[in-house]
C-alpha cells in the first residue's frame, strides 16, 4: 500500500472538559475519496479542522505528506493550507462580492498573478463546476445550488492536492443534493485530489465515497467501501443507515 496521504494518528480532542474526539485513528490514501457520517455534534467538523492545522490534537498526531503537522511553525502552516482547497458547510462567501471576485479572491491573496491570468483561472473555475455567465452576480442573488458551486470554484482556485468538504448538500433539496453530489465525485476525478467529505446524508455519502467511515463518540466505529458499510452488523451503523429512531443511537 502506498504512503497515506492524510493520517489521523490516536488523536485526542477535549473542549472545555468534554471529550470529542478520543483515539482517533484513519489513514487516507493519496487520490482516495473518503465520507466521514456520523450525528451532529459527533465531532465531524473538529475532526477537518484538525487535518488542515485549524485545531491542534491534545495527544496523537496529523500527518499529511509524512510530515506531522504540529511540527510546523505559522508560516509553514500557512503554505501548507494552500494544498488544500476547502468548502465548509453554508460556502461561506463574501456577500458583498461579486461571483467573480469572490473565486479571484484567493489567487489575489496567495499568488502573483496579473489580472488576465486571474480573469483566465477564475473561468476555468466556472466551467469546471459548470457555472456560466454568473460573474457578476452577487452569492445571495444565486440558489442555493449555485452558491455551493460557486464555492467549490473558490475551493479549487489554487489547483488543491486535497479537498475537503463540511456538509455540501445541507440545507438543498434532494435533486439539487444529487446534482452536488455527482459534481464532487467529477471534480474529485477530473482533480485527482484526495477528498475528504462530512455529511450526514447516507445516499450522498455512498455516491461520492471510495470508503465510508463513521464518527460515534469520538471514535471511528465502522469503516469499509459503501457496500461493506451497508452490510455493517454494528446496530449504530444500521440505524444511522436506515435513519430510525428506535435503537442505540441517542442524542447526545
Ligand atoms: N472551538 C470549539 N470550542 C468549544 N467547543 C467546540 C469547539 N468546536 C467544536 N466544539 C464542540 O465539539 C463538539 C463537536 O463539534 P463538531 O462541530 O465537530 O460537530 P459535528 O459532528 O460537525 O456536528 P454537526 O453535524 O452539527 O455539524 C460539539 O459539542 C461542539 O460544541
Ligand atoms: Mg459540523
Amino acid at each position: 500500500m502506498s504512503e497515506p496521504k492524510i493520517s489521523l494518528q490516536h488523536v485526542y480532542k477535549s473542549f472545555n472538559g468534554k471529550e470529542v474526539l478520543r483515539d482517533l485513528s484513519i489513514d487516507i490514501s493519496p487520490g482516495e475519496s473518503l465520507v466521514i457520517v456520523g450525528g451532529s455534534g459527533t465531532g465531524k467538523s473538529v475532526t477537518l479542522k484538525h487535518i488542515i492545522g485549524l485545531l491542534q490534537p491534545d495527544r496523537g498526531h496529523v500527518v499529511v505528506d509524512n510530515t506531522d503537522l504540529c511540527c510546523m511553525h505559522a508560516v509553514e502552516l500557512n503554505a501548507f493550507r494552500r494544498r488544500f482547497g476547502m468548502a465548509f458547510q453554508e460556502g461561506a462567501l463574501f456577500d458583498s462580492m461579486s461571483v467573480f471576485e469572490n473565486i479571484a479572491f484567493p489567487l489575489r491573496r496567495h499568488t502573483k498573478m496579473s489580472e488576465d491570468e486571474i480573469r483566465q483561472r477564475v473561468e476555468e473555475c466556472l466551467e469546471d463546476v459548470h457555472l456560466h455567465g454568473v460573474e457578476k452576480r452577487r452569492p445571495s442573488e444565486l440558489s442555493g445550488g449555485m452558491r455551493r458551486r460557486v464555492g467549490f470554484a473558490r475551493a479549487i482556485s489554487l489547483k488543491p492536492e486535497i479537498l475537503l468538504f463540511d456538509e455540501p448538500t445541507t440545507g438543498l433539496d434532494p435533486v439539487i443534493s444529487d446534482v452536488v453530489a455527482d459534481l464532487i465525485v467529477e471534480m474529485d476525478e477530473k482533480l485527482n485530489t484526495t477528498t475528504v467529505t462530512i455529511t450526514h446524508d447516507m445516499k450522498v455519502a455512498f455516491k461520492i465515497a471510495d470508503r465510508v467511515a463513521m464518527l460515534y463518540r469520538g471514535e471511528i466505529i465502522e469503516e469499509g467501501t459503501p457496500e461493506e458499510f451497508q452490510r455493517s452488523e454494528n446496530s449504530i451503523v444500521q440505524q444511522f443507515i436506515e435513519g430510525r429512531a428506535q435503537g442505540p443511537l441517542t442524542e447526545e
